[in-house]
């Protein structure tokens, strides 16, 4: 008895009364809210405003791991945040699919990747930067230099200075201030907060084989200025959601907490666990170790189709089943969970069978180069098995009103097909849950947002 009850606290699995509870030094305890919440402001890049997938591909910022990919551009929903850089003020989007905090300086050198005329000035989308010294000094090696997976680039130099989100700050954090960069941002943000583990870090420059550093939200674990973990709640609404102090909540916010739970209502009854990844679990990624690096999970199946539905004999054959007019999918493959991804990226055999199940169903639209439907279309059901539950898309992030081709007739598909991994849920996803990264436990946690 006793032995198994310590296996059993040694896991940090335990289910009571509809809430998860996990080990931390203090025993088996519950996610709670915190007071250390961040609101988020959800910035919107108009239609016109996104970069033709022809003349610059964007998708999203997970940091580059091995190799290049065709790509295209989705990426028009960030997250912002206010971060304190000294006695500065920046704003940042908030990323877990990359683990540096990093910002423009005051004067920074925006270039361009081909000729576009000789009046062409580029424009890399970022707002003012950090003026003056760092007070921690800079390094002189190794250089600040990051590649994200959509072509662009931060270069620069590291340097340490006091960050603070919200009301935690990091002393001395180790920080890169980019002078020279390709970037398309939204024009309001000066850089990025990375909320990846700190092996990220290490894969810089050439050799991508830097020493690793501690990352701005494991400083402030490790100086035990909150539990080891945070969780994130966004929302769809767009704008200010509150003042930057957090004084102001509404239940439609969208909210960075550390060390707990952001102030949302959750379905008690959903809450759902499940083993963070290390790297190897990625294959296209070719890593020999299997260190932490980003949010991988591996859901146990898909299921999607009109309520109505049935599979057809021959998905029958290849061992799909039916519940309720659902089909579902039980072929696992791992994927990043991506608030800096707007939308969810997963395997072309799953996602095909996804736009089909629009009446009428999606299609390709080579202009964009990525699926539409109609926004009138009648929209299917598609969830993700995590866990006990199933996780629905919510209808308006599967067929997204604010992004239309140029006729304004077709709505863009929030879930794009690739032929490889790595595979993301991101933002079209997130919008309908809660999300704790659980770095103590090293699993991730999520709970179906209440209507909002
Ligand atoms: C990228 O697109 C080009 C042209 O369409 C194609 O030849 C190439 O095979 C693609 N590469 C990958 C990695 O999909
Ligand atoms: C911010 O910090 C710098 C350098 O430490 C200092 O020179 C400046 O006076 C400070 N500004 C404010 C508004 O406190
Ligand atoms: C910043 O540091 C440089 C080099 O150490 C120095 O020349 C400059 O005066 C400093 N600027 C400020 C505002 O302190
Ligand atoms: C950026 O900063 C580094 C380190 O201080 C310096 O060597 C480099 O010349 C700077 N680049 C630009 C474009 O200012
Ligand atoms: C299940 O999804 C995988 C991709 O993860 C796909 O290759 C396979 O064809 C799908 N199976 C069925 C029966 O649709
Ligand atoms: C849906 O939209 C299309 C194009 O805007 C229109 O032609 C069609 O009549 C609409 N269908 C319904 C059922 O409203």
């Amino acid at each position: 008895m006793k032995s198994s009850l310590l296996a059993f606290l040694a896991v940090g699995v335990a289910h009571s009364a509809g809430r998860l509870l996990y080990a931390t030094r203090h025993g088996l305890v519950p996610d709670t809210v915190t007071s250390n919440v961040i609101p988020m402001r959800k910035h919107i890049v108009p239609s016109s405003q996104h970069r033709s997938s022809v003349v610059k591909p964007v998708y999203r910022r997970t940091a580059d791991v091995n190799h290049p990919a065709n790509l295209t551009n989705v990426h028009d929903v960030y997250y912002i945040v206010d971060i304190i850089v000294g006695n500065q003020t920046l704003a940042v989007s908030v990323d877990t699919g990359s683990s540096d905090t990093w910002f423009v300086s005051d004067y920074f050198e925006c270039i361009r990747f081909w000729w576009q005329g000789p009046e062409y000035k580029p424009n890399c989308g970022l707002a003012d930067g950090f003026t003056g010294n760092l007070s921690g000094g800079v390094l002189d090696n190794p250089p600040f230099v990051r590649s994200y997976m959509d072509t662009t680039f931060v270069s620069g130099y590291y340097g340490f200075e006091d960050v603070t989100v919200g009301s935690i700050t990091a002393k001395n954090q180790r920080v890169g201030v980019v002078n020279y960069t390709f970037w398309a941002g939204d024009g309001l943000t000066s850089g990025l907060l990375g909320l990846g583990y700190p092996f990220m870090t290490s894969l810089d420059g050439a050799e991508q084989n830097q020493a690793p550093y501690d990352p701005v939200f494991t400083t402030m674990w490790k100086n035990k200025l909150i539990d080891p973990l945070f969780s994130i709640a966004l929302s769809r609404e767009s704008g200010d959601q509150g003042e930057p102090d957090g004084e102001v909540r509404t239940p439609e916010g969208s909210y960075l907490a550390l060390g707990g739970l952001p102030p949302v209502e959750v379905d008690e009854e959903s809450w759902a666990r499940t083993k963070i990844h290390g790297v190897d679990a990625i294959p296209e990624w070719m890593f020999e170790q299997s260190d932490l690096g980003l949010y991988i999970i591996k859901p146990d199946s898909w299921v999607y189709g009109r309520e109505t539905e049935d599979v057809t004999p021959a998905e029958a054959d290849q061992g799909a089943v039916t519940t309720h007019g659902l089909t579902t999918n039980t072929t696992q493959f791992p994927v990043l969970i991506d608030v800096g991804a707007t939308l969810s990226l997963l395997p072309k055999g799953l996602v095909q069978k996804l736009y089909a199940a629009f009446d009428p169903p999606a299609k390709y639209l080579s202009t964009n180069g990525l699926f539409f439907a109609l926004c009138n279309a009648t929209i299917p059901k598609f969830g993700v098995n995590i866990g006990e539950n199933t996780f629905y898309f919510a209808p308006e992030d599967l067929l997204r009103q604010t992004a239309r081709d140029p006729s304004g007739e077709y709505c863009r598909i929030g879930v794009t097909d690739v032929n490889g991994g790595p595979y993301v849920l991101g933002v079209s996803f997130l919008s309908s849950v809660v999300a704790v990264f659980d770095i103590e436990n090293t699993e991730m946690r999520f709970a179906s947002r209440t209507k909002y």
